[in-house]
C-alpha cells in the first residue's frame, strides 16, 4: 500500500498542524515524558487515563537521536505509519522523485534537498512559488534566515527535524559535488 501524506496543509491549516506538532514534540523532546508529567496536561483530568502515553505510541517507531526522536523519513518508508492526505476523504497526491542541489557558501558541504521525503508529507503549494522559486538556484536565502525560521527554517527546528542536525542537510561534499557541478554547465564561481 502507498504511503499517504497527513500533512496537505493549506496555510492556515498547516500552522494549526504546526501549532499542534510543536507543542508534540516540546513534550517527547527530553526522553517522552508521560502526559501525566509534561507540565502540558493537567495531571488532575481523569480523561488523561484516556490517552496514550508518547513512549508506547512512538517507541515503536524508527528511532532517531533528535527531535521528537523518531526518524519520520523511515517511519513513513518502513510503512510504520500511514497517514491519510485528509481526514474525510483520500486526496490526489504528487510525489516527486528529484534531487536539488543547492550550492552553498563558504566551506560547508552542499545541500542536496530531497523532493521525494517532501513530497511524500507536503503539497508542492506549500513550497512553491513562496518561498521557493521553481527553478534551481533562482531563490537567494542564506543560513541565518534559516536560523531565523525563514525558507528551510519555516519547518525544520519547528515541525521536522531541527537544525542542529547539519549534516542530513549538509549531506554533499564539495569533492563529491565538483563531478556533478562540471557536469552542470553552470560555472558558478562561488
Ligand atoms: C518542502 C518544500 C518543497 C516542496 C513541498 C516542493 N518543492 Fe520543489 N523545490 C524546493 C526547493 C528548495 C527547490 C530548489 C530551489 C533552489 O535551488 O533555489 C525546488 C525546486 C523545484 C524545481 C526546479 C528544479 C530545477 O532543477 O530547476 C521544480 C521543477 C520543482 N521544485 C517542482 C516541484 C513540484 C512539482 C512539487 C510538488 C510535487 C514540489 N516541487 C514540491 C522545495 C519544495
Ligand atoms: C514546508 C515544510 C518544510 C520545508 C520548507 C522544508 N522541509 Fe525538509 N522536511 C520537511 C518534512 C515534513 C520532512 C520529513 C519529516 C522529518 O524528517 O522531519 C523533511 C525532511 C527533510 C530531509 C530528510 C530527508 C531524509 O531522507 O531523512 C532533508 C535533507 C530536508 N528535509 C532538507 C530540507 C532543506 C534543505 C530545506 C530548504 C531548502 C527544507 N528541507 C525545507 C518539511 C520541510
Ligand atoms: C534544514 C536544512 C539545513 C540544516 C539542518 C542546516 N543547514 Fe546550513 N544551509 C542550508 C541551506 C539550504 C543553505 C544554503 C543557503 C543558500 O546559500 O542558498 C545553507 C547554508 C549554510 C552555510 C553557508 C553560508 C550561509 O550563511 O548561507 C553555512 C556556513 C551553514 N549552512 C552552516 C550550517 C551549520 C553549522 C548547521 C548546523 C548547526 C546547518 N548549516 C544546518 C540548510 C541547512
Amino acid at each position: 500500500m502507498k504511503p499517504m501524506r497527513f500533512l496537505n496543509i493549506k496555510p492556515m491549516k498547516g500552522i494549526c498542524v504546526g501549532v499542534l506538532l510543536l507543542l508534540a514534540m516540546s513534550a517527547f523532546a527530553s526522553g517522552w515524558k508521560k502526559l501525566s508529567e509534561d507540565g502540558i496536561h493537567d495531571p488532575n483530568n481523569p480523561a488523561l487515563k484516556l490517552l496514550q502515553n508518547p513512549g508506547e505510541a512512538l517507541g515503536v517507531l524508527t528511532p532517531d537521536t533528535s527531535g521528537n526522536e523518531v526518524d519520520w523519513v523511515r517511519a513513513l518508508q518502513n510503512n510504520e505509519i500511514q497517514p491519510r492526505s485528509y481526514i474525510k476523504k483520500e486526496a490526489d497526491e504528487e510525489i516527486l522523485d528529484l534531487d536539488v542541489l543547492i550550492v552553498t557558501a563558504g566551506a560547508v558541504p552542499l545541500v542536496m534537498f530531497p523532493h521525494k521525503a517532501h513530497t511524500e508529507w507536503l503539497d508542492c503549494v506549500n513550497c512553491h512559488e513562496q518561498p521557493f522559486k521553481t527553478k534551481a538556484g533562482e531563490t537567494k536565502f542564506t543560513m541565518l534566515e534559516i536560523l531565523n525560521g525563514e525558507y528551510c527554517g519555516t519547518c525544520h527546528g519547528a515541525v521536522s527535524f531541527p537544525l542542529t542536525e547539519c549534516n542530513r542537510c549538509h549531506s554533499v561534499s564539495r569533492e563529491e559535488a565538483s563531478e556533478y557541478l562540471q557536469k552542470s554547465k553552470d560555472d558558478d564561481t562561488q
